[in-house]
C-alpha cells in the first residue's frame, strides 16, 4: 500500500554536503519526496522528537549530536514507505549496515548515523506531525 514515512538527514550527513546523493537514492527506489525542511533542532525538538528513548544512556548524546548543525526532514511517500526506507539506511549501527546502504556508505558511528526512519507506520504518524503540518504536505 502507499504510505509515508519520516525521513531525517541528519547533520553529519549535512556536514559531508550528502544530501543530494541520499535524497537519489530515496528517489531511485520509488520514494517521493512530498514534504522537506531544513532545520537547526534545539534541545527540546530534538528531546521530544527522541522521547521514547530518554532514559537510555545514550540520550544525551543523542540529542547532542542532533542540536549539532542542521538537518533536512522529510517527508517521503511510496509503496511500503516505511520498509523501502529502512531498507534503503540498512542497520542502525554502521557497522553492521549491509555494503550499498546509505549508513554504510555515509556513518561512521551508531551516533553520527547518517540518517533516521520512521520503524513502522503509526510512529511515521506520530514523526509526520512532529514536524510538518497537513498543509506543508504535498501528495503528488
Ligand atoms: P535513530 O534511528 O535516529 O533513533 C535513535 C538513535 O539513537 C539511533 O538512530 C542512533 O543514532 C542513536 N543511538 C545511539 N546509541 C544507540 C543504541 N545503543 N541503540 C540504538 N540507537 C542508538
Amino acid at each position: 500500500a502507499t504510505e509515508r514515512t519520516l525521513s531525517i538527514i541528519k547533520p553529519d550527513a549535512v556536514a559531508k554536503n550528502a544530501i543530494g546523493e541520499i535524497v537519489t537514492r530515496f528517489e531511485k527506489a520509488g520514494l517521493k519526496v512530498v514534504a522537506a525542511k531544513m532545520l537547526h533542532l534545539d534541545n527540546d525538538k530534538a528531546g521530544g522528537f527522541y522521547a521514547e528513548h530518554k532514559e537510555r544512556p545514550f540520550f544525551n548524546d543523542l540529542v547532542g549530536f542532533m542540536t549539532s548543525g542542521p538537518v533536512v526532514v522529510q517527508v517521503l511517500e511510496g509503496e511500503n514507505a516505511v520498509a523501502t526506507n529502512r531498507d534503503l539506511m540498512g542497520a542502525t549501527n554502521p557497522k553492521d549496515a549491509e555494503p550499498g546502504t546509505i549508513r554504510a556508505d555515509f556513518a561512521e558511528t551508531i551516533d553520527a548515523n547518517a540518517v533516521h526512519g520512521s520503524d513502522s507506520p503509526e510512529s511515521a504518524e506520530r514523526e509526520i506531525s512532529y514536524f510538518f503540518s497537513n498543509d506543508e504536505i504535498c501528495p503528488r
